[in-house]
């Protein structure tokens, strides 16, 4: 079980505006899609919001101090799931969720875990995991998005070393970097 931090930035380490990713790159959806699938995802209750559903095939851990986020869950996945019979679609094709009200008690969760634990933002919890994080994977993002809100700190990778990189469609890179 490794913690792994995984974002896309801007050319200004800008990670979102107005509570949403302020760009649509297919090919870095199905590359985050493809390294998270099977693991744990964890999240703050904002980015928690954006999503449109659970992540399908990983656990989502939503950070949220307030106890109504459960009920919201529910409500939401009611929404997008098929209605009326679907035998092919049952909810567990959906991610799990569950929500905790501080990173303690999400480290007091990982040990348990058989999978990797993906720290997916937003920039709050980025922050609050940066000790923790044992690895950086970073899409850079070919923008500089106006009137961005939320952004990377300058030297989130201080003391990380590139290991390898990858060219994603669109020329997006990919860097995975490890702890120096
Ligand atoms: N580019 C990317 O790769 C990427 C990835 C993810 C997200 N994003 C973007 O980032 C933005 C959201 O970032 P954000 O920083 O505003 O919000 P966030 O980190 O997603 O969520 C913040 C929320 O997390 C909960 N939280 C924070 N610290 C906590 C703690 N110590 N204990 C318990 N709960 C805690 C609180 O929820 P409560 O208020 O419910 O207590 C807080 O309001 C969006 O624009 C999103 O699209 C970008």
């Amino acid at each position: 079980m490794s913690i792994i931090g995984i974002v896309a930035v801007d050319r200004n380490r800008a990670i979102g505006k107005g509570g949403s990713i302020p760009w649509h790159y297919s090919a870095d959806m199905k590359f985050f899609r493809e390294q998270t699938t099977g693991h744990a995802c964890v999240m703050g209750r904002r980015t928690w919001e954006s999503l449109k559903r659970p992540l399908k095939d990983r656990l989502n851990v939503v950070l949220s101090r307030s106890a109504g986020v459960e009920a919201r869950t529910e409500e939401r996945e009611a929404e997008q799931l098929p209605q009326s019979p679907q035998p092919q679609s049952p909810p567990q094709q959906t991610g799990g969720v569950i929500v905790l009200p501080d990173k303690r008690s999400v480290l007091a969760l990982a040990p348990y875990l058989s999978c990797h634990l993906y720290v997916i933002g937003g920039e709050q919890i980025y922050r609050m995991f940066r000790p923790e994080i044992e690895q950086w994977i970073v899409t850079e993002i070919p923008l500089a998005v106006e009137g961005a809100d939320t952004f990377m700190p300058t030297d989130f990778l201080q003391n990380f070393r590139p290991r390898r990189s990858l060219t994603l469609a669109d020329e997006l890179k990919v860097t995975f970097y490890e702890r120096a």
